[in-house]
């Protein structure tokens, strides 16, 4: 018996565990088809308070045409707004829960109220981040702020153009131009630098306030103190990432929306198969 045992626990220590899944940040997760058919989504915003995901998509059949959808995580219920021309770009404040949609017409919001309103900006906006204050850039990719006191130019941005960005707490700001990566600290009128990576398809943070970037290689968060890009999954041709409250990634590769769920079921690879 005690034999048995002994060859047991040296079976158990060479076995290793097989878990089926997609691996993000040292965990294994199932991945969860939410929505198909999904046209060129170019964003993904979460609503803790509402447990729902707001994506940017094309409508249009010749020209990109970009509209605002929604899925409600809790009962799956999907749609979207209509009544404006034309989105560029979404984002969200967390703490007002208020949604933010860049158009060619200009600035949106979606309150309290979960419709659409216009707010005081009338210039067609290429793409937005809130983070404390709104950022957004024009047609020729040149960065303002906006706030009550109105818009004005971002100083550190002046000799960039950007086409996409992500900015955290502390003013870190990474922004892509031509599918290359730059990272800019805010408000220090420091110079831009470019971080090494191939083709970044998108840029997102998450709820603890780190900024990722998808690639062709995978997906990076941005680490700040080593000023670089750690590795977190071989995921790649993300066209979209957001993330729950739980952390758990959802994005969209194809034209699939995609929940990753956690935990997965993991076996003993035994040490006879
Ligand atoms: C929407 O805006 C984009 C620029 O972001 C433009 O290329 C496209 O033609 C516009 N589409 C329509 C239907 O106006």
């Amino acid at each position: 018996m005690k034999l048995l045992l002994l060859l047991l626990g040296c079976i158990i220590s060479t076995s290793a565990k097989k878990c089926n899944g997609v691996l993000f940040d040292q965990r294994y997760y199932e991945p969860e088809i939410l929505k198909d058919g999904l046209n060129k989504v170019r964003q993904l915003v979460y609503s803790r308070k509402d447990n729902t995901v707001y994506f940017l998509f094309n409508q249009g059949v010749l020209a990109y045409d970009g509209s605002v959808g929604y899925i409600n995580l809790d009962n799956r219920l999907s749609g979207y707004y209509k009544g404006i021309r034309n989105a560029t770009s979404i984002s969200i404040d967390d703490k007002k829960n208020r949604i933010y949609i860049g158009s060619i017409d200009g600035l949106y919001a979606i309150g309290d109220r979960r419709i659409p309103e216009k707010f005081p900006l009338y210039e067609p906006i290429q793409h937005l981040f809130f983070k404390n204050v709104l950022y957004f850039t024009n047609m020729r990719n040149r960065m303002y702020s906006f706030d009550s006191d109105g818009v004005k130019v971002v100083d550190d941005m002046r000799d960039y153009v950007a086409e996409t960005f992500v900015v955290d707490n502390d003013g870190n700001m990474l922004f892509t131009n031509g599918k290359k990566l730059y990272k800019l600290k805010l408000g220090t009128r420091s110079s831009a630098f470019e971080i090494i990576t191939r083709s970044i398809t998108a840029l997102s943070n998450d709820l603890e306030d780190r900024l990722f970037a998808a690639s062709l290689d995978g997906i990076f968060v941005y680490n700040k103190y080593k000023y670089a890009l750690d590795k977190m999954s071989n995921l790649h041709e993300i066209k979209a990432l957001t993330f729950n409250n739980m952390l758990d990634p959802i994005y969209v590769v194809f034209d699939l929306l995609v929940k990753l769920k956690n935990p997965v079921n993991c076996v003993e690879d035994d040490f006879f198969l």
